[in-house]
């Protein structure tokens, strides 16, 4: 691969990353792509533009999944898949999920570029709805893909309008009862390798001079709550003395206090550990002279053991009973969200090591503290690894930055493992 290809696919995809970005401005700030909303859809119609001028393969799933496939020359193999998500959080940043999306489109620029026909088809997946801020509900593309979406997931309802998960899918041209079907919408046998490129959303390769790309060793899991409540006495902020008081805020500061000491002590002891409490809202009648008598909050524990996310959660729950019978207050949880931690291939994250290794491109080895749609593919199977590429600010806020040479390092160790994959030792 050389120098002057490598200009002509930055340019490529810079040309993506700017045209997507001039549709997809939330009116305030950042990016807002929901999932099966007007924004996520223009990005699957401007990708499946690209696949016809490249003369791609070009199938929608019934749950809105985009595949365009370079033909190989066998094409009984199973194929090498590519792609990530197209959808973003609410004010969020360009490169979440993009990123991937325009990584796998690069690739197969740059392989109709120099005329190289694989052994194998080669498949840019663009996934619908990964996030879980719209509806609370995380991978749903990938859930639809592989026939596990459940009515529950459908009815589950938007951030902050009256709809719910099945009416956005109906609005966006989808039939939500042939999306909860079981049978998965492509032969996940037909998969013989999956390998999602992402930006880390983490500060790890940023810090890094050498390594701008990171070969990921396994993705966390998590447990979620989107809305659960804590309730309490609303009453006078004047007239009742402390001990007369049942105060839902106060409550869950004693909360919040008592769980971050005990997540202290589980990363003292070594666990793999992230816990927030992102949303945290008091009932629509408070104001500054009302005592607080109701506390909305969403629960996010991660982890890459499945161990630690059940003992967490259920400390979680212990140390809910004990405040409640402190304070004289009452926690209700909603549906518990479960999304599995997942391994990497370990014959394939060897493959994309020696890939960099062939491109010359330093990597490092690096785990998922973010959920990917690649952990759906993995836990039913599928050979699945990641590539990481360095971004600046973090990731679920709209200052999410990514330096375009950073993301060709990623998408150059890409384009080469899908190359070479057939290539004998
Ligand atoms: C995915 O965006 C996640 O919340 O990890
Ligand atoms: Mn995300
Ligand atoms: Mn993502």
């Amino acid at each position: 691969m050389t120098e002057r290809l490598r200009d002509g696919a930055l340019d490529f995809a810079r040309q993506v990353f700017d045209d997507i970005y001039a549709f997809s401005q939330d009116p305030v700030i950042g990016v807002s792509r929901q999932g099966y909303g007007p924004i996520e859809n223009k990005v699957h119609e401007y990708i499946k533009d690209w696949g016809r001028k490249l003369n791609l393969e070009e199938k929608v799933d019934r749950a809105g999944n985009l595949f365009l496939t370079l033909p190989g020359k066998n094409r009984d193999l199973p194929c090498y898949m590519t792609g990530s998500h197209g959808d973003s959080v609410p004010q969020g940043g360009h490169y979440d999920g993009l990123a991937g999306v325009v990584a796998g489109l690069t690739a197969l620029w740059w392989m109709r570029h120099v005329h190289f026909q694989p052994e194998r088809d080669v498949v840019l997946v663009v996934f619908r709805m990964e996030e879980s801020s719209w509806f609370g509900k995380a991978y749903v593309g990938s859930l639809a893909m592989t026939g596990q979406l459940t009515p529950e997931d459908l009815a589950l309802k938007h951030r902050n309008k009256d709809q719910t998960l099945a009416e956005a899918m109906r609005e966006a041209g989808f039939d939500p009862k042939e999306i909860l079907r079981k049978d998965p919408t492509i032969d996940l046998k037909h998969i013989a390798a999956f390998t999602e490129l992402h930006i880390e959303q983490g500060p790890t390769l940023d810090s890094r001079s050498k390594e701008r790309v990171g070969i990921v060793t396994g993705i966390r899991g998590n447990f979620r709550h989107k809305a659960c409540k804590c309730i309490g006495v609303t009453a006078h902020s004047g007239a009742v003395n402390k001990e007369f008081r049942h105060d839902a805020v106060m409550a869950m500061g004693h909360l919040l206090v008592n769980m971050d000491k005990h997540w202290d002590e589980w990363l003292a002891r070594g666990e793999d550990l992230v816990f927030t409490m992102g949303v945290f809202k008091t009932g629509v009648s408070s104001a500054i002279a009302i005592i607080p008598g109701e506390v909305t909050f969403s629960i996010d524990i991660r982890s890459l053991s499945r161990d630690t996310l059940i003992r967490f959660h259920k400390l979680l729950e212990a140390e809910c009973a004990v405040i409640a019978t402190d304070r004289g207050v009452k926690f209700e949880f909603d549906r518990l969200l479960v999304c599995e931690e997942a391994s990497v291939d370990p014959a394939l994250a060897a493959h994309l090591t020696k890939a960099a290794k062939i491109a010359g491109i330093p990597v490092m080895p690096i785990p998922s503290g973010a959920g990917h749609d690649s952990a759906v593919l993995a836990n039913l199977g599928v050979p699945v690894t990641m590539i990481f590429v360095a971004n600046q600010n973090g990731s679920h806020n709209p200052h999410e930055q990514m330096k375009l040479e950073d993301f060709m390092l990623g998408t150059e160790v890409l384009a080469t493992a899908i190359m070479t994959y057939d290539q004998k030792e």
